[in-house]
């Protein structure tokens, strides 16, 4: 069975761009555009809400609201009128990462609109992923880079809050801004990825590869439920990343 199929029996109506169709009660809105006949050329990738490319706004009847969501992740409503929004034009600004420096003023000088926020939190309401896009914004504006590029680590750049803004602001673009900033002037250089970096070039563990690459996959499942990590987390003493980088910094 496909993802554009059904296993329920029972339709409803929806209307895709403004047209109806009788499609299953249990589909994913991607999938009920499928079942009515529509191929995706666009505005579909991963189908599990990871690359922001399905973005979706409809309206259901009796409520006067506009609704946002992602068409692979949200569910068909009865009477439910839908339609894509395949592309948004938003004010995206170029820079040399390099040549930056990591402040609201630096930010400001490439998204000058962002002040302009009005403080409606349309966006936080429109956003899939749960992040609190108007307090991002306004982390911002108070310098505190490094929390924005931890608390919008999860946005998939769907353009929902931009489409929905009424101030026109585009806050993926600069949450973007704030994770290369955060990436590039602000992080401490990792220690261990350069060391392991020169381990794997000097030939470290071409020894252990070549002897890897001959055993079946048994053994190699074997290797792996016996490494330490593994034991770790049997023994309930495995550290999450951000402990074991906190340890490391
Ligand atoms: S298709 Fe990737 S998020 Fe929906």
């Amino acid at each position: 069975m496909t993802d554009s199929q059904a296993e329920s029996t029972d339709l409803i109506t929806v209307y895709i761009n403004n047209k109806g169709y009788r499609v299953p009660e249990d589909v994913t809105i991607m999938q009920a555009y499928e079942y009515a006949g529509y191929q995706f050329t666009r505005g579909c990738g991963c189908r599990g809400g990871v690359c922001g490319a399905c973005s979706v706004v409809y309206r259901i009847p009796g409520n006067e609201k506009i609704e946002t969501g992602l068409a692979c992740q949200t569910l068909v409503q009865p009477e439910m009128c839908l339609t894509q929004i395949p592309f948004f034009p938003e004010n995206k600004a170029t820079y040399d990462i390099d040549q930056l420096e990591p402040t609201t003023e630096q930010i400001l000088e490439l998204y000058p609109e962002l002040s302009k926020c009005m403080g409606c939190n349309t966006c936080t309401k429109s956003c899939p992923m749960d992040i609190d896009v108007m307090e991002c914004v306004s982390e911002i504006l108070r310098g505190n880079i490094e929390k924005v590029a931890d608390r919008s680590i999860s946005c998939i750049m769907c353009k929902l809050c931009a489409s929905r803004c009424p101030a026109g602001l585009t806050p993926d673009y600069y949450f973007l801004l704030c994770r290369r900033l955060y990436g590039r002037h602000i992080m401490k250089p990792l220690v261990n990825v350069p060391r392991r970096i020169s381990e794997i070039e000097s030939g470290e563990y071409e020894a252990e590869l070549d002897r890897l690459m001959t055993l079946d996959p048994e053994d190699l499942r074997q290797i792996y439920r016996e490494t330490q990590l593994d034991k770790q987390e049997y023994d309930g003493t495995h550290k999450d990343q951000k402990e074991m980088w906190n340890e490391n910094h």
